[in-house]
């Protein structure tokens, strides 16, 4: 299986790359794992809102979303981490989903949007947040994150296995045993 991982976290020592570790070291060992991290593209840039993706199929700046868009193809299983910022995916993630548009999605004529190039694909949610359970759900910060992918997921025909919440990040000094046993079982069930 090729397993593509995005993350979206500005920092490489947070709390979404410890938990994406814990989940990666029980992939299957035969998996072939390609991680895309997006605060290391040094050359990218902001959707600039031109739409000519949608007749090209593809953003009209040639810079490093193009390393995303073949890991994109290339995948059979795409993990798609985050940390919830202002109750929404991080600015790298949405950034690089604004520069995706034309690329997964084709509007047609009427304006009924098909999706295109990772329709079928299967993808798994990750993030983390400060809020604690049960708030993170209940004052909609997880809840709404992953609504966001969601409605991404939904048009570009991308099919959620699971999804992985770690709450109540602020003041952790380390991600407790529960939901680093959490973060295996992804890992044994989806990855393997
Ligand atoms: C700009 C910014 C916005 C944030 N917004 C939220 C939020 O809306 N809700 C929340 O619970 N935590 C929020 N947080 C906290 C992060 O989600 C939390 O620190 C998370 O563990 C960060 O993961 P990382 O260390 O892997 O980047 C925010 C943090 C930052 C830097």
């Amino acid at each position: 299986m090729n397993i593509l991982v995005i993350n979206g976290s500005p920092k490489s020592d947070g709390k979404i790359s410890t938990v994406l570790k814990e989940v990666l070291a029980h992939a299957a060992p035969s998996s072939h794992i390609e991680t895309i991290q997006l605060r290391e593209l040094d050359n990218f840039h902001y959707c600039t809102g031109c739409m000519t993706c949608q007749h090209t199929g593809c953003c009209i700046i040639r810079d490093d979303i193009v390393q995303v868009e073949t890991a994109i193809k290339k995948s059979d299983l795409i993990i798609l981490a985050t940390p919830t910022h202002w109750g929404n995916m991080s600015a790298l993630m949405l950034g690089m989903f604004e520069r995706l548009f034309g690329f997964l999605l084709e509007e047609r004529p009427k304006g009924i949007p098909k999706a295109r190039n990772a329709a079928g694909k299967k993808v798994i949610f990750v993030t983390a947040c400060s809020t604690p359970w049960p708030f993170n759900w209940l004052l909609n910060q997880s809840r709404s994150c992953f609504g966001r992918l969601q409605e991404i997921c939904k048009y570009s025909g991308l099919k959620i296995c699971t999804t992985f919440v770690l709450p109540g990040t602020a003041g952790m000094a380390e991600i407790p045993e529960k939901y680093l046993q959490k973060a295996q079982k992804l890992g044994e069930n989806y990855l393997n």
